[in-house]
């Protein structure tokens, strides 16, 4: 029977700020850049839950409602800026007509994402598309539509996933028939599966959970977990990162934010963000990189931390950065866009630090005679040399690595 979960509505926890701010933060400078493409944008929020917390806190869908609505008042496309929004819920269809009256032109739809997703992306041929995807569980995760959804027919598309990647490893436990410990009784309060019954030993499960995992991949890190080779942050990491692995067959930047309340404990899952687009994904970065310093501020309990920590918890100091530049930057031997290398940079090592912090390196790296750089335009309003190192606003950067 389907479960509601009805204590996670009662007020918005700590953590679901940061991940209600991730993709806030998000959409307002993607609904600026996307409408100037002049398609339509179809987003589609589908996990929606009540549009509200009990608290008076809103949840995912009215502050994307807001972003929209600000970004549409600020677009000057002359009359072609457009944006369907629709929120799918199991539950809560009710709750979402009520909390969303204000806004017009919305669409609720009752039922479950997996059996109404695709007659709402039907017909929406060479549209934007934004899909946020904040289930409970994983059990509604299947890999190979997120692969569909990116064969093609749209302008674009994007998907913001809550994985809860630590619950994917108790659920492959249960199937494989092994032991699952976890020290904290209070850590899956929050992840509670919306049929937890459904997964067993049997071969059913087993293929549920490829098809979630987009391969079998995750089996040997069963194996490696129970077989006490790793312990239980380990099978997190890697399931994590073999699973962005599999989305990259189909987005080629795939990035993740680990969302874990105090330094050192399990993470509790991950924000995953797939997309085709470079400039998405540096925005992506320098979004991640804010939003930790909140979660750093919840983690610490407000503390002052003393070292530059990145959202691995592992120290990142200046040095550590410009190495990593360096190291990166030096393998463009050709003509390359600033935001496709930063973008490549950010898969390659995690967004480590802000994109800013890389220009600060690459600016040194120009001066010091090791970078060529091709600004356009290429001169200031006053006939100066531009300076810039970020592209945007008509702005443009190709960097060279020369010695
Ligand atoms: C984590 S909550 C979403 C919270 C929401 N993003 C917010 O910020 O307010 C997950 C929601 O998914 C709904 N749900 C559960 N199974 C579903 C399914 N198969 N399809 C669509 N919605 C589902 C639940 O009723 C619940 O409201």
């Amino acid at each position: 029977m389907a479960k509601k979960n009805d204590d996670f509505f009662v007020e918005k926890k700590p953590w679901s700020r940061v991940k209600d701010e991730l993709l806030g933060c998000y959409l307002k400078p993607y609904v600026a850049k996307i409408l100037h493409t002049r398609k339509p944008l179809v987003y589609v929020d589908c996990f929606a839950g009540k549009g509200k917390f009990d608290d008076g806190n809103p949840g995912s869908p009215l502050i994307a409602l807001d972003i929209f609505q600000k970004g549409l008042a600020e677009t000057k496309i002359d009359g072609k800026a457009q944006i369907g929004a629709a929120f799918i819920d199991l539950n809560y269809a009710s709750d979402l007509e009520t909390n969303l009256s204000a806004y017009s032109g919305v669409k609720i739809v009752s039922g479950a994402y997996e059996d109404t997703i695709d007659e709402l992306l039907k017909n929406k041929c060479g549209c934007n598309v934004f899909l946020y995807i904040d289930p409970y569980g994983i059990k509604a995760l299947n890999c190979s539509k997120f692969d569909e959804f990116a064969n093609g027919q749209f302008n674009s598309v994007e998907l913001l996933i809550n994985m809860n990647s630590f619950g994917f490893i108790r659920e492959g436990c249960r199937v494989m028939g092994r032991q699952f410990t976890v020290d904290d009784d209070s850590f899956f309060d929050d992840l509670v599966e919306y049929e937890p019954t459904m997964l067993d030993t049997s071969d059913k499960s087993m293929e549920t959970l490829n098809q979630i995992a987009g391969g079998d991949y995750w089996k040997s890190i069963i194996e490696q977990y129970t077989g006490g080779k790793i312990d239980g942050y380990k099978a997190e990491e890697y399931f994590s990162e073999q699973y962005c692995q599999r989305l990259s067959e189909s987005y080629t930047y795939v990035l993740n934010m680990p969302i874990r309340l105090k330094a050192g404990q399990h993470t509790k899952y991950r924000m995953i963000h797939a997309t085709n687009h470079p400039e998405g994904c540096v925005l992506m970065a320098e979004n991640i990189c804010n939003r930790w310093e909140l979660l750093k501020d919840i983690q610490s309990g407000g503390q002052m931390t003393l070292f530059q920590e990145d959202i691995n918890n592992q120290i990142v100091d200046d040095a550590t950065i410009r190495e990593r530049v360096t190291e990166h930057f030096s393998q463009c031997s050709e003509w390359t866009s600033l935001t496709e290398a930063q973008a490549v940079f950010f898969i390659k090592y995690g967004a480590i630090c802000k994109p800013g912090e890389i220009a600060k390196v690459l600016k040194a790296l120009e001066k010091e005679g090791h970078l060529a750089v091709h600004r356009n335009p290429s001169l200031t309003e006053k006939g100066k040399p531009s300076r810039f190192m970020s592209e945007g606003h008509g702005n443009t950067v190709s960097i060279k690595w020369v010695k």
